[in-house]
C-alpha cells in the first residue's frame, strides 16, 4: 500500500499547485507531446511517433480511450504508480527511493506534468469515442 500513500500525497500536492499561477509556464500541449515522445515512448506506444513499445505496457491511445473513469487521474499521478515510482523523479518533490532505479531516470518538473496533461487531454479529445 506504499504506492497508495504516495498517490494521496501527490493529490494533496497537486491540489496546492494551481496551474497557470505563479511562475508556471504557459500550458503547452506540443511541449507535452515532446515529453511523451522523449520519455514515455521508451516503453509506451505514443500516437504518431512509435509503433512498438514494451509488450506489457499500455499504449497512450488505449489509455486515453479507456472506459475506466480513472484514466485521467492515472495520468496525473503516473509517477506514483508502478513501475514509474522507481525511475521518475519530480524536481519539486522530495522522494525517497526504496530501491535503486533499474532504468535510466526521467526527471520532470511540475510544469512538464501540466504540459503532459494538456497533451493527454488533446489526445483524448481526438481519440475517445463519444
Ligand atoms: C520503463 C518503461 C516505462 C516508461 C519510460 C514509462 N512508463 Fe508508463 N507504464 C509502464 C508500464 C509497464 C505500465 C503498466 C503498469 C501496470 O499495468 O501495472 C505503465 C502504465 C502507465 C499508466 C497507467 C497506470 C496504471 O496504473 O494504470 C500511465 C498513466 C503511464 N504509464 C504514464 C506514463 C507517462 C506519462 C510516461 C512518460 C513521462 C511513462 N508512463 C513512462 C512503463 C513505463
Amino acid at each position: 500500500m506504499h504506492w497508495f500513500r504516495n498517490v494521496v500525497f501527490a493529490a494533496l500536492i497537486m491540489a496546492l499547485h494551481v496551474p497557470g499561477t505563479g511562475q508556471a509556464a504557459e500550458l503547452d500541449g506540443d511541449a507535452g507531446e515532446a515529453i511523451a515522445r522523449l520519455h514515455c515512448a521508451r516503453c509506451h506506444v505514443v500516437p504518431d511517433y512509435n509503433r512498438m513499445g514494451i509488450g506489457s505496457t499500455p499504449s497512450f491511445k488505449a489509455m486515453v480511450r479507456s472506459a475506466a473513469k480513472d484514466w485521467r487521474h492515472k495520468f496525473e499521478a503516473f509517477y506514483t504508480l508502478p513501475p514509474h515510482g522507481n525511475f521518475v523523479r519530480i524536481k519539486e518533490y522530495r522522494q525517497i527511493r526504496q530501491t535503486p532505479s533499474a532504468v535510466a531516470p526521467i526527471v520532470l518538473g511540475l510544469d512538464d506534468l501540466d504540459h503532459l496533461m494538456v497533451y493527454v487531454d488533446r489526445l483524448a479529445a481526438e481519440l475517445r469515442k463519444p
